[in-house]
């Protein structure tokens, strides 16, 4: 069975949300809209996140209003009615006499009505919850409609006080996974390592890194993920030091590695997960000396997370696992406390090792709680991936040629447990043995 959300979790979502909302509040959550990529063609649409988590509505053009108290329904959806015409090019809509019922609503009105019935319900209202900054256009109505109440606040009109952030309540609910969104999470998990380990076997030298991407997008696609979670980097040699690589347009070369962080997006959920690999199937001297500093620090940093342990006690393990690597390898120079206190291995090492994951790639979900780390706790997910990049540039010039133009990442997705930790991309192999096996195994070994 696929590992869907159920509408009775969408409807414990929206309680659970507004049972955090204080007393005389109301919050209004527009989906996303349709963006133009070309004249007439419109990129694929996208749900909002924050919308989907509280709907599971997946088409543009709508906004959800939740209203504690209110005596005719507390649950209410402005969405797109159904048309004829427009359904014959672009599907069915599922239009607000069927979106009570079909999302466990209590009141769906057509989205062209918003203007005469939303800011009647804002009235009387204390505080209003929204996404604010998100959708400047929808922000300015929301405005315009409580000058309006404000305006004829002479009359009686009670207009509302306050704008609010939702992400405040929201985005702290969506931190923790429940175990339906594990369930996906960790399907979306399974679908990345089949497509990170396809990648291994269908490598090799003189094909490009649109090529071996397009080995990662089928594999993601003929098990049910349309798109990837965010663009797929895939970088060889000197390209893996650029760390958002994405223009993936360079033939791979048999010396070199080659970087793949790429994840699927499954049911709304993504998965993040990097793998790096000799493009020819073996691990060079040098390279392996490098994949095996990372693989230390991505195995002792996933292994200290558990509950109670701050979001940046693996990121601190990690990177102690890898400046004393490179201070061994001479790829480094000068004491380890001063390296770590001035963050000069920031040339080798520059970014973190972890973040969230969620809906959204980078998830939501404070990283700091009273100004201090805070604690991970059961249901939080958050990558581990650390990193060393030697780029060609000037920084390096002090360095052997034949450490130059390697960049290596190694990237898991931990859910953290209510005993320890569990790696959902456990199945991508990663072990120098695991990986040179793999590929020779392949119709590139
Ligand atoms: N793919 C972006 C990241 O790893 O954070
Ligand atoms: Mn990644
Ligand atoms: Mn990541």
């Amino acid at each position: 069975m696929s590992p869907a959300i159920q509408p009775s979790e969408f409807r414990r979502r929206r309680a659970a949300l507004m049972n955090m909302m204080s007393a005389g509040a109301i919050a209004v959550i527009p989906a996303a809209g349709v963006r133009v990529r070309n004249r007439d063609t419109n990129y694929v649409f996208r749900q909002d996140s924050d919308f989907y988590y509280l709907t599971g509505y997946t088409e543009p053009d709508a906004v959800l209003v939740l209203a504690p108290g209110r005596d005719h329904g507390e649950v209410i959806l402005f969405c797109r009615e159904r048309h004829a015409r427009s359904e014959l090019y672009e599907g069915e809509r599922l239009g607000p006499d069927r979106a009570a019922q079909v999302l466990g609503l209590d009141d769906a009105f057509p989205v062209n009505d918003i203007e005469d019935i939303l800011p009647g319900m804002l009235e009387g209202r204390e505080r209003i919850y929204i996404t604010l900054g998100e959708y400047h256009e929808f922000d300015n109505k929301l405005m315009h409609w409580v000058s309006d109440i404000r305006a004829r606040e002479s009359g009686g009109a009670i207009p509302p006080g306050e704008f609010v952030a939702l992400k405040h309540l929201l985005h702290e609910q969506r931190l923790l996974k429940s175990a339906a969104e594990i369930r996906v999470m960790r399907e979306a998990a399974r679908i990345t390592c089949q497509a990170h380990e396809r990648a291994m076997v269908h490598c090799r030298p003189g094909m490009t890194e649109t090529q071996l991407e397009a080995e990662i997008i089928h594999e993601f696609m003929i098990n049910g993920a349309r798109t990837p979670a965010y663009p797929s980097i895939v970088g060889g040699g000197a390209n893996a030091c650029v760390l958002h690589y994405i223009e993936n347009k360079d033939v791979l070369r048999k010396g070199d590695l080659v970087l793949i962080d790429a994840g699927c997006e499954y049911e709304h959920y993504a998965s993040d997960v990097t793998r790096t690999f000799p493009v020819a199937g073996k691990f060079t001297r040098n390279q392996r000396a490098l994949y095996e500093l990372v693989l230390e620090a991505n195995e002792q940093a996933i292994t200290a997370c558990r509950p109670g342990v701050v979001f940046t006690e693996p990121h601190e393990i990690a990177l102690r696992i890898m400046v004393q690597g490179l201070l061994d390898l001479q790829l480094l120079a000068g004491d380890f406390d001063e390296i770590i206190a001035t963050e000069s291995y920031r040339s080798l090492c520059p970014h973190n090792t972890s973040h969230w994951l969620g809906m959204d790639v980078h998830d939501v979900g404070d990283y700091r709680v009273e100004g201090a780390s805070r604690e991970l706790e059961p249901g939080m997910l958050l990558t581990i991936e650390p990193g060393i990049y030697i780029p060609r540039h000037s920084s390096t010039e002090h360095l052997p040629a034949s450490w130059r133009g390697m960049g290596i990442r190694i990237e898991d997705d931990v859910l953290i447990t209510r005993t320890g930790a569990e790696v959902l991309t456990a199945a991508a192999v990663k072990s120098v043995a695991g990986i040179e096996a793999l590929m020779a195994a392949g119709p590139g070994g």
